[in-house]
């Protein structure tokens, strides 16, 4: 058994524990209803809303969404000053409706190059939320898989400099406990809107053992009856974690 051995946590008729989502497409829907690419983004901040209440509705513990990646930076600057402007705005209108309902919100990525007065309602509002204990959602903003993995290395890396840890004494374990998400279960459903069918840098050491879902929907589109079908599909996938069909169905797991 690998030292973090995901198949004694979660059967798969289970609901998910964790839902990872890449929210794709928002600039294709507004292109398509020949308006700028950022109303796009605009709408897909209203399906996130829905998305968040739907997950509350069904007692998922946590959601994690990829608002912005590290590789974001390129895109134009407008867009860039649009989505930061879009953030600030959305979570000054909606921190306290969440938090009234036990939503705890969360930020992973790294923020430093993110504007004073984002960086500051993201403080806000995770101290705020940080005792809720409904729904988790995770906005991971500026934020890169391979980051999270070199930041964590990093850390550990100082701790062998000093001493205190030997190089070979570095598990799987230890480096997990170093992610942004340590502490939280792995996701167990990752879902993909809008056509493409990749990761992109997206909780590349998370995802190992994640089922994986994309649909053409794009983003805006995205409703609470598309997140229930991606949810009956995960529920139908045989999760073997390695192991052979016959044993996952045994009951002991042998
Ligand atoms: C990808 O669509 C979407 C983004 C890069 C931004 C996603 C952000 C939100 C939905 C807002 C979230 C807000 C908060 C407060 C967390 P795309 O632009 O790549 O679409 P395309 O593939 O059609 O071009």
């Amino acid at each position: 058994m690998s030292e973090s051995d995901p198949s004694t946590v979660v059967t798969p008729q289970d609901l998910p524990r964790h839902i990872a989502i890449i929210m794709d497409g928002n600039g294709r829907w507004a292109r398509r209803q020949g308006k700028p690419r950022v109303f796009g983004h605009r709408q897909g901040v209203k399906t996130l809303r829905h998305i968040v209440e739907a997950c509350v509705s069904r007692h998922i513990a946590n959601l994690t969404v990829y608002a912005f990646s590290s590789e974001n930076w390129q895109r134009p600057a407008q867009e860039v000053n649009f989505l930061m402007d879009l953030f600030v705005s959305s979570l000054q209108q909606q921190i306290d409706d969440l938090h009234r309902n036990n939503i705890r919100v969360a930020f992973i990525g790294d923020h430093s190059a993110f504007p004073v007065k984002l960086n500051r309602l993201i403080d806000d509002a995770s101290t705020l939320t940080a005792a809720n204990d409904g729904l988790r959602v995770n906005v991971a903003a500026n934020y890169g898989g391979r980051w999270d993995i070199t930041h964590a290395l990093r850390q550990l890396a100082a701790r062998v400099k000093t001493g205190e840890l030997q190089a070979d004494a570095i598990s799987e374990t230890m480096v997990s406990e170093h992610l942004c998400l340590a502490g939280l279960p792995e996701p167990d459903l990752f879902i993909r809107t809008g056509g493409e069918q990749r990761i992109s840098n997206y909780l590349l050491w998370q995802l190992a053992y994640t089922e994986l879902y994309f649909t053409d929907c794009l983003w805006p589109d995205f409703d609470e009856q598309q997140l229930q079908l991606a949810i009956e599909w995960y529920r139908g996938r045989e999760r073997r974690f390695g192991k052979i069909s016959e044993q996952v169905n045994r009951a002991d797991g042998t």
